[in-house]
């Protein structure tokens, strides 16, 4: 419980709370923190408030006894111009994500067209299918960390071919990492946005059941890679690399995938890279949300659990790719407040954040480094289902719940 006193009665060891004052009228990056040196008090009587708020049970003293009006150190000069730089560099951080938002959820609906067009046997739907997936390489290649969190939260889209079109962005992310030529980053794109377009041949009561799967559906649903190749045959402008992707994306190194003839050193990289990414983005954005993982997790699972099943050099690139704290992570801060990592910085220990902090509305919000503009490091890296709606609404990279007015325009 927080609780009022005079702003001359603060001292080092109080938690306090700025919560009267403007976001913009102080100096402080965050409105709540607890004080550890002189100079914070001194910024703190630089406001020209009268009283503060402390919160007893996160501060390790108590208040002054009395008012005390010697000030106790000169107020840090220019500190608000440093925000102030801040903020427009967040600014124009962040107009950046609304950019690629924007041509991701274009690229959403666009393959959502395109696949209605292949399935429904437009041949000329598999050319702009291929050209649709090169500009995928291209465009969201060039800004990885802003895809990545856009990736992150895809889960709860439905209809659309959210998941194609993450595992085909992802892909050519990875491709780029093992530095693959232009032409198979081509085949890789295209191939990675078909890889799952068998499945539209099994009825969706099958593919959306929710019990345990007999047999006989098992089968069923291990069809999907030849109904994919398949259903491409007829397209002239599909190349064979493309096919090796749908047909070999579920081949695994330990043998238990399908089709199970297939030897897996005679499987080439591209369904190898695409394999990866269609499990991480399966874990991540899980149809039924309350089961995804945090993209922390999947890490931590695939390289526990599928590991042996898959080209361990990929996989290896794949966990540097991402770091520690990939992108769009959530976390609890060790000063106990909610984060999330916008982008990976010098070291991956500390990201960039930014921080929960219901006093700031959600469009300043400042992206922060972690042990540089803040003394705190992650603590715990949390789930969605772990915030609550307005924390979950005010962190998600997603500007069609912040933004939604510019995203509809
Ligand atoms: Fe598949």
């Amino acid at each position: 419980m927080l609780k009022k006193i005079s702003v001359k009665r603060v001292q080092i060891g109080m938690y306090v709370h700025l919560k009267d004052v403007s976001w913009f009228e102080h100096s402080f990056l965050r409105s709540k923190f607890l004080l550890k040196e002189k100079i914070e008090i001194a910024n703190i009587l630089g406001i020209g408030c009268d009283y503060v708020y402390y919160d007893p049970a996160k501060s390790s003293t108590e208040p002054l006894a009395i008012d005390t009006l010697i000030s106790r150190s000169a107020p840090k000069k220019g500190a608000k111009e440093i925000k102030k730089k801040k903020a427009s560099a967040l600014k124009k951080r962040k107009e950046e994500f609304i950019e690629t938002e924007k041509k991701f959820y274009a690229s959403a609906l666009k393959a959502d067209e395109i696949m209605q067009g292949i399935l429904s046997g437009r041949t000329c739907y598999g050319e702009k299918a291929q050209q649709m997936s090169h500009e995928l390489a291209v465009i969201f290649s060039a800004d990885v960390q802003a895809t990545l969190n856009l990736i992150n939260f895809s889960a709860e889209e439905e209809g659309l071919y959210y998941h194609s079109l993450n595992v085909s962005i992802l892909s050519c992310m990875l491709g780029k990492e093992l530095g693959i030529g232009e032409s198979d980053m081509k085949s890789l794109a295209f191939g990675a946005l078909m890889h799952d377009l068998g499945k539209s041949k099994i009825p969706k009561k099958i593919l959306f059941k929710q019990g345990a799967f007999t047999k006989s559906e098992v089968k069923m649903i291990q069809m999907h890679p030849l109904f994919g190749v398949g259903l491409l045959s007829g397209m002239k402008t599909v190349d064979r690399d493309v096919m090796k992707i749908i047909y070999h994306h579920h081949v695994r190194r330990d043998g238990t995938g399908y089709p199970s003839q297939i030897a897996f050193d005679k499987v080439s990289l591209l369904p190898k890279i695409v394999s990866i990414i269609d499990i991480y983005d399966n874990l991540i954005n899980n149809r039924r949300v309350e089961k995804s993982l945090t993209p922390h997790q999947a890490l931590a699972t695939i390289y526990g659990k599928w590991a042996a099943k898959l080209d361990e050099n990929i996989l290896g690139h794949f966990i540097r790719m991402l770091g520690i704290y990939p992108p769009g992570s959530i976390c609890r801060l060790d000063s106990g407040e909610i984060a999330l990592v916008v982008s990976i910085g010098e070291n991956p220990l500390l990201p960039d954040v930014i921080l929960y902090d219901s006093d700031v509305p959600k469009n300043d919000a400042m992206i922060l480094t972690l042990g540089v503009d803040i003394d705190s490091k992650i603590d715990k890296i949390l789930s969605p289902k772990d915030l609550n709606p307005s924390e979950l609404a005010y962190l998600s990279p997603k500007s069609k719940i912040g933004y939604s007015a510019e995203v509809k325009s």
